[in-house]
């Protein structure tokens, strides 16, 4: 077996200071999407530990695994998910709306994955190129007929895609610029490639909503990075971009949409929104080291919390299984020191995970249709930014009497009837 490397992080990927402040250790574990078939293979742990830069307020994990080791072959597909198709579909149509995209438009994505944000373009008739690392999975894009590198996304590939296909009307960066170190030469690549009105519109995960929603568990080694929006903008206007507008999406555990173009571009600011989630994010306390010293202090106890819960189910003879072998869900159950053996399986229905281990833990991963006839009492739900989706599918397993463990904000059961008013209010 060849050695993971790593490395420790000096200065800040975002304005280069060296000055920041530890608040949350979650000690040393294996690599989240580091499933594996043989169980006597040894595993590497790594530390994960997250600080906070006092200057721009990026907060960073302390080490950086190397990107090869981690991407080259990738487990992590594009979820198949109503609620993530629906927002991808939702998200082709808004750049539709706003650039009118059309046969002479070309939309390139950063971290394209399998294809399936691309492909929510097709009807437009644009060019479409991916760009994305993992051997595997620019494989199925490419299978699908969606042109794709196989490729980090660097200044230099940018300077050969726009040379081979000309300037960008759209450039997407969807939860990839977190997984990204040298992030400033990304963002210089992007200017680079972008057409003098075209958009580059980057979607992560809100480290506001991490604080507020505890979901420590989206801290795991391959997010380096985690924003707030006005870090976010110091990166874009370093590297000479001008950020015309923010959103938040409820994917991923609370994500933000920042659109950026040229400053010459003919689109508009929209000055009132992006000050105002800043001003939000003062007001939260995200700008000072104690907030962050007491959400480290919260989940501390949020892990103590887990632990008796699953704890005690387990003692009570309940069977419990994992439901969505999701990289989130490895966090928490090897950080918060869930033994092996507490859980009977694992149910995922990515046919990449069915078959290995998860990190760690040792547990199984099976098939959906294979769960269902192991009939355990109670699933702990791993993947719960699906939370309504997969409580909407798994109607039966509730009204048999089964019911969901879900983590975060606070491990609950959730049974048939508490289910129903969640998705009620929901819809
Ligand atoms: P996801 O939350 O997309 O990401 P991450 O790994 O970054 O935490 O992972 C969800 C996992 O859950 C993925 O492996 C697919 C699986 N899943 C199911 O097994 N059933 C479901 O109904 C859903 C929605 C997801």
């Amino acid at each position: 077996m060849t050695r993971t490397r790593v490395a420790s992080v000096d200065s800040c990927r975002i304005c280069g200071a060296d000055n920041w402040h530890t608040f949350l250790d979650l000690g040393n574990v294996p690599l989240a999407n580091s499933f594996v078939t043989d169980e006597s293979e040894p595993e590497e742990t790594f530390p994960l530990v997250l600080m906070s830069c006092r200057v721009c307020r990026l907060a960073s994990l302390t080490h950086v695994v190397h990107p090869k080791d981690l991407y080259d072959h990738y487990f992590y597909v594009s979820s198949p998910s109503r609620t993530m198709q629906d927002h991808m579909a939702g998200l082709a149509r808004r750049f539709q709306r706003i650039l009118g995209l059309g046969a002479s438009s070309l939309v390139v994505e950063i971290g394209s994955n399998n294809g399936d944000q691309l492909a929510k373009f097709r009807p437009y008739g644009c060019s479409l190129l991916g760009i994305d690392p993992a051997q595997n999975i620019t494989e199925q894009a490419r299978a699908r007929g969606i042109d794709t590198r196989t490729d980090f996304f660097t200044s230099a590939v940018a300077t050969k895609v726009r040379a081979e296909r000309g300037p960008a009307d759209l450039i997407l960066a969807r939860h990839v610029i977190a997984h990204v170190d040298d992030v400033r030469d990304l963002v210089a690549g992007v200017r680079d490639l972008l057409a003098p009105d075209g958009i580059f519109a980057i979607e992560v995960p809100y480290l506001k909503e991490l604080v507020s929603r505890r979901a420590f568990d989206t801290v795991y080694h391959e997010h380096l990075s985690y924003f707030l929006v006005g870090t976010l903008r110091r990166l874009l206007e370093d590297a000479g971009l001008r950020m015309i507008d923010v959103d938040e999406f409820d994917v991923h555990g609370g994500s933000i949409l920042v659109t950026a173009t040229l400053p010459s571009s003919r689109h508009r600011t929209n000055t009132e929104r992006i000050e105002g989630k800043i001003r939000a994010e003062e007001t939260a306390g995200l700008t000072s080291d104690e907030t962050y010293d007491r959400f480290g202090a919260v989940v501390d106890r949020l892990r103590e919390s887990l632990r008796t819960c699953l704890r005690e189910l387990v003692e009570a003879g309940y069977v419990v299984a994992g439901y969505g072998a999701s990289a989130k869900g490895v966090t928490w159950l090897t950080t918060s020191g869930i033994p092996r053996g507490w859980l009977a399986f694992c149910s995922d229905t990515t046919p990449e995970k069915q078959g290995t281990l998860l990190p760690g833990l040792g547990v199984r991963v099976i098939s959906p249709e294979e769960a269902r006839e192991q009939r355990p009492d109670v699933y702990v739900m791993l993947a719960w930014n699906y939370r309504d989706e997969i409580l909407a599918k798994e109607a039966d397993f509730l009204n048999s009497g089964g019911r969901f463990l879900i983590p975060i904000p606070e491990p609950h059961l959730v049974g048939a009837k508490e289910s129903a008013a969640l998705i009620g209010a929901a819809s």
